[in-house]
């Protein structure tokens, strides 16, 4: 049924553009030069285009391949982002390759297509990251700049916290003095209770030794459980597209243009030794017209951690034997490129609630999905208005696993976990349809300090080609070691007293998991991810014998070309990423803006 709900909403909704000026394909540009082209309008593009044209001497075009957000009315309904993807208008409809670890099973991969990239199609957890996960950032890259505490900064330019939908009673639920309050992103606590979330709190308290209660994630330390925000104001998504474009859009010294590949980058010179990449190729589809784009500054890429790589390596610049197969001259060897892939795998358990009022019904039964549909039409409350849970948690293997004498801890610290608990009035999970009726509940894992790396190449110098995507997800000892500890402690969690009367049984194979070995069998089985691969262009220390780029953000070995998005960063971080990778593109922005000279 989710999936289906996305044209029948779509047939039934209009809003009113917010856009004013937006060229609706590469042919309609009238300029072709700018001080920056930044290619991809996501959360990194998205933040670097609306941060530099706020200086009105910068000239900037922002390249987007996908539609507008406003195309798509669903993209606004906050429970609707679960029928967003994957294979959808609005998706890069990705695949990975067989996965060793789940089996050799291949499995969708989206990424959004779309104004506000993948923030316009994901499920809206906001967080920060740890503490530890800037301060690693800052260790490996030798710039200090990006320490947890110099970041705080950027994350106060992002976050607008706003009231919750239902605008409730939020005491005890967070802490006011860590948030922004006049950042570009709407955020929230949840806005729709569910019976899950009392019951989840009271476990906090009745096994508080294993899971503590967390009464605010985003002041750096994410251990313990608690409250979840999501990128929603009013009961609305505020994406990178809401909360940055919009804002911005009717300034006349940035242009947007949709519909619009970025297909190569061309060297236009060099200085010194070093080839400058200061032309783009753009094009609608394949077989139309390409236009050819100037940067008299820079081009900033913010394609993603799958776009980004491979437009370097169409472009001729990665591992010279990959692109020798691919057919690609190699103009930069760089073996880095494309690689250190690291993802958070998701693992969905789910177990039959004895209650009627979960969301399974509403994405199910079409009178009840109308009935909210109108609810959330007349005010933005209900549970379209809200997002997948209220309640989340990280957790740390304990000191004295067994895995530890074989592989150093891998987490990015002390305040920084191994996994992570999502508690969700549902079911979730991406490898098989809902079933037809009952009522559930999930608890889905994450393994947030993987120690397997995966990749991206392309295979053929065609940009309309589909890359190989390999997140080689749970290829390790500790993954697979990691991800059977977390089902363990998610029935320890369900089997507090809390959930008396509540929880029936598990389903999905998880009630047949007794054993480690039946576990290990069920995670391999079961395992998905939740979509937050990065580090495909990592930042490396300047002059490091890895890394793609400088810790400015700047591509290593070429002049003209900076990366800001989700590929830069060397190791996912403690969060789902989007806030992150916010937080990156604030500080990446102001990099660019305290270099900019005006160029002829
Ligand atoms: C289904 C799903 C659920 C998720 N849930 C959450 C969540 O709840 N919370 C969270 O924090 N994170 C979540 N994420 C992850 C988060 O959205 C991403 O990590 C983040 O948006 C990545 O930012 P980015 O700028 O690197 O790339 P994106 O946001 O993906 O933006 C890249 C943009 O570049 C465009 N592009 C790519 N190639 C080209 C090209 N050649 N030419 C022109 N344009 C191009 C794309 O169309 C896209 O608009 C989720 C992701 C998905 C897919
Ligand atoms: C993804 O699949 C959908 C549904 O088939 C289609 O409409 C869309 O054009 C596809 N996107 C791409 C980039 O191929
Ligand atoms: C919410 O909506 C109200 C009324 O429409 C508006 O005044 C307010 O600015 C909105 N807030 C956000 C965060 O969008
Ligand atoms: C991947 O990253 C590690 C550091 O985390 C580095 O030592 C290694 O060289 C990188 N690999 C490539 C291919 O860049
Ligand atoms: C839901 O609402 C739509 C539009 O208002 C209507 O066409 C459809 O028949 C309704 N479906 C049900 C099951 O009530
Ligand atoms: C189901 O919930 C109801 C109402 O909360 C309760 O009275 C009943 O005992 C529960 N049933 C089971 C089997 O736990």
């Amino acid at each position: 049924m989710v999936s289906s709900l996305l044209p029948w909403v779509l047939a039934s909704f209009y809003f009113l553009p917010s856009f004013g000026k937006l060229y609706q394909n590469p042919s309609e540009l009238v300029k072709t030069t700018y001080d920056y082209i930044v290619v991809g309008a996501g959360a990194g593009g998205a933040v670097v285009a609306a941060r530099l044209s706020e200086d009105p001497r910068i000239s900037v075009l922002l390249v987007e391949a996908g539609i507008s957000n406003e195309a798509v009315p669903p993209v606004a309904i906050p429970l609707m982002g679960l029928s967003l993807t994957p294979n959808t208008m609005l998706d890069w409809n990705y695949t990975t390759t067989p996965q060793p670890g789940l089996n050799n099973r291949a499995i969708a991969y989206p990424r959004g297509r779309v104004l506000g990239g993948s923030t316009s199609v994901n499920y809206m957890v906001y967080m920060r990251g740890s503490s530890d996960d800037f301060d690693r950032y800052a260790s490996v890259t030798g710039d200090s700049g990006w320490k947890w505490d110099n970041m705080q900064q950027y994350a106060r330019k992002n976050e607008k916290l706003v009231a919750p939908g239902d605008q409730h009673d939020t005491t005890g639920e967070f802490n006011p003095s860590l948030h922004g309050t006049s950042g570009a992103i709407s955020v929230s606590l949840g806005g729709n209770p569910t019976p899950v979330d009392s019951r989840v709190i009271a476990t906090t308290q009745e096994l508080a030794s294993e899971f503590p209660f967390n009464s605010d994630m985003v002041g750096g330390d994410v251990l313990g459980i608690g409250w979840a925000f999501a990128s929603i104001g009013n009961g609305t998504r505020s994406s990178s597209a809401v909360g940055y474009l919009a804002p911005a859009a009717g300034r006349p010294n940035l242009d947007i243009v949709i519909n619009a590949q970025a297909t190569k980058l061309e060297v236009t010179g060099k200085v010194g030794n070093v080839p400058s990449f200061r032309r783009v190729l753009v094009t609608e589809k394949a077989g139309a017209a390409v236009r050819a784009l100037t940067a008299k500054n820079e081009i900033v890429l913010s394609a993603g951690t799958f776009g980004t790589p491979a437009l370097l390596q169409l472009s001729g610049i990665g591992d010279r034997t990959e692109l020798r197969e691919a057919g690609v001259a190699t103009v930069v060897h760089n073996p880095s490129v494309g690689k250190n892939m690291s993802d958070h795998a998701l693992l969905p358990n789910v177990w039959n609630v004895n209650n009627s009022d979960t969301y399974d019904s509403v994405l199910r039964n079409p009178d009840e999905f109308n009935t909210s549909l109108a609810q959330w039409t007349k005010d933005k409350t209900g549970p379209l208005g809200s997002h997948i849970t209220n309640n989340l948690g990280w957790l740390r293997l304990p000191k004295t696993a067994s895995i530890f004498k074989t592989t150093p801890d891998p987490s990015a610290g002390p305040k920084s976990s191994h996994y992570e608990m999502i508690f969700v009035n549902m079911r979730v999970n991406p490898n098989t349809p809902a079933p037809s009726t009952g009522n559930f509940m999930s608890v889905v894992l994450a393994l947030i300090s993987p120690t397997s790396r995966g990749s991206i190449k392309i295979t053929s110098s065609n940009p309309f080609a589909k890359p190989l995507i390999n997140p080689n997800l749970v290829a390790t000892d500790f993954d697979i070691f990691t991800l059977v500890e977390a089902v363990k402690a998610a029935k320890r969690f369900v089997a507090a007293k809390a959930w008396n009367g509540y929880i029936k049984d598990a389903v999905g194979g998880l009630e047949t998991t007794n054993t480690d070995k039946e576990i290990e069998a069920y995670v391999r089985e079961n395992t998905n991810t939740i979509w937050h691969a990065v580090g495909t262009a990592m930042m490396s220390a300047k002059g490091a014998s890895y890394g793609v780029v400088d810790p400015d953000l700047k591509v290593k070995g070429v002049d003209g070309l900076r990366v800001v998005d989700g590929s830069v960063l060397p190791f996912v971080p403690n969060a789902h990423t989007e806030g992150p990778i916010y937080l990156i593109a604030e500080r990446g922005a102001d990099l660019i803006k305290k270099d900019f000279r005006p160029r002829a």
